[in-house]
């Protein structure tokens, strides 16, 4: 079966460089939080162009803790999306806030601006936005009606790790941005790991004494904290595979560029954005008659998948209890059609021209 994602053939193709970092790690004595963190953090920031990283154990953690870094908390709204990965939403109620669910593009499937203004609230104080399958949301927008509303700007980069929008990284665009290490992730560690990165200094303080107990290096909980630790084995294996992010990247697009030659006449491709570079942390079609093709294509051993196939107020944890735009119209509609198929990396060509050819046989034009 070609899977969706394969991360083991991630770890195979750095295996010399992650093999190095392990030993580096085991024979310096030191496993978490220190120089490994330290170096991973600078390299990072200095790849986005953001003054700060900080590391920490998840993506949803990073997302939680950014929110109260900026003092997002109990009474505020969170405007964002209900077509995510649910941890987006729950780590707004993490930390304490209610999320205020808006409806998306669906060109693009990142948050409606036009909706995001008319869905505002006195009590709406941020804005999760999530650059979903590798795809920058319409920033340009986005980012002056957060500033007419006085909202802080989180940019969840979960999925987006080494994307562009108009030559500038994502999460370097708004108040803080949010990573995670997750190991199917664009740059993804052997286990969990998330980062924050910022470019205000006040922030970053907050976030280093947030992630450990509210310290500030004193051993003395100065606000109540938690343990969100990135440590030195995961830190140091992202450091390896750091440097070879970007052409990872170049090999999703030029794989999503054949999917898009050869199906977009038999399915709906997705569309990108002008000005800016989708990572393709998935490849995500659209197609009316999803569930018939995907149950195809698994019995002609394409591992399709569904991302997701519930929107997160469809899901019982949360049905009936979050607020939003009432209908989420195209949000419902599009998680009906989606559909993703293989990428990563190591996707041979002869196996993404088996996806193409399950593809067409499976639609008729075989
Ligand atoms: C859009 C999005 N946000 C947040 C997260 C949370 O990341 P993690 O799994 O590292 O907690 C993920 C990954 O699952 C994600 O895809």
């Amino acid at each position: 079966m070609i899977l969706f994602s394969l991360p083991g053939a991630q770890v195979r193709s750095h295996r010399a460089a992650i093999d190095e970092a392990i030993r580096r790690v085991l024979d310096g004595g030191w496993y978490v939080l220190g120089k490994e963190v330290e170096a991973f953090e600078r390299e990072f920031a200095d790849y986005l162009g953001t003054a700060h990283a900080i590391g920490v154990n998840s993506g949803t953690d990073a997302l939680h803790l950014a929110l109260k870094a900026l003092n997002i908390g109990p009474g505020d709204q969170v405007a964002t999306v209900s077509h995510t990965a649910v941890a987006t939403i729950a780590a707004i109620e993490m930390a304490g806030a209610e999320p205020l669910l808006v409806d998306i593009d669906p060109i693009h499937y990142t948050i409606d601006p036009v909706k995001l203004e008319a869905a505002i609230t006195p009590r709406t104080k941020a804005v999760v936005v999530v650059h979903l399958y590798g795809q920058a949301a319409d920033m340009d927008a986005i980012l002056p009606i957060a500033r007419r509303h006085g909202l802080k700007v989180i940019e969840d980069c979960a999925q987006a790790t080494g994307a562009l929008y108009k030559g500038r990284r994502l999460g370097s665009l708004g108040d803080a941005g949010c990573f995670s290490f997750y190991p199917t992730k664009n740059l993804g560690a052997v286990g969990d790991g998330g980062a924050v990165v910022t470019q205000y200094d006040a922030v970053a303080q907050r976030l280093r004494s947030l992630r450990e107990y509210g310290w500030r290096g004193d051993r003395i909980s100065h606000v109540p904290g938690l343990n969100s630790r990135l440590d030195e084995l995961q830190a140091a294996i992202l450091r390896a595979k750091l440097p070879h992010l970007d052409a990872d990247n170049e090999r999703r697009r030029a794989i999503a560029a054949r999917y898009d030659a050869e199906l977009s006449s038999v399915i709906g491709c997705p569309v990108q954005r002008p000005d800016s570079r989708h990572v393709f942390h998935l490849y995500v079609a659209r197609v009316a008659g999803r569930d018939g093709l995907m149950a195809g294509l698994r019995q002609r051993g394409v591992g399709a998948s569904i991302h997701y196939p519930l929107a997160a107020h469809q899901q019982p944890a949360y049905l009936g209890r979050l607020a939003g735009d009432e209908t989420l119209a195209e949000t419902e509609r599009t998680v009906l059609e989606i559909l993703t198929l293989p990428i990563y990396p190591e996707l041979s060509d002869d196996e993404v021209s088996q996806v193409i050819a399950a593809v067409k046989a499976e639609t008729g034009h075989g």
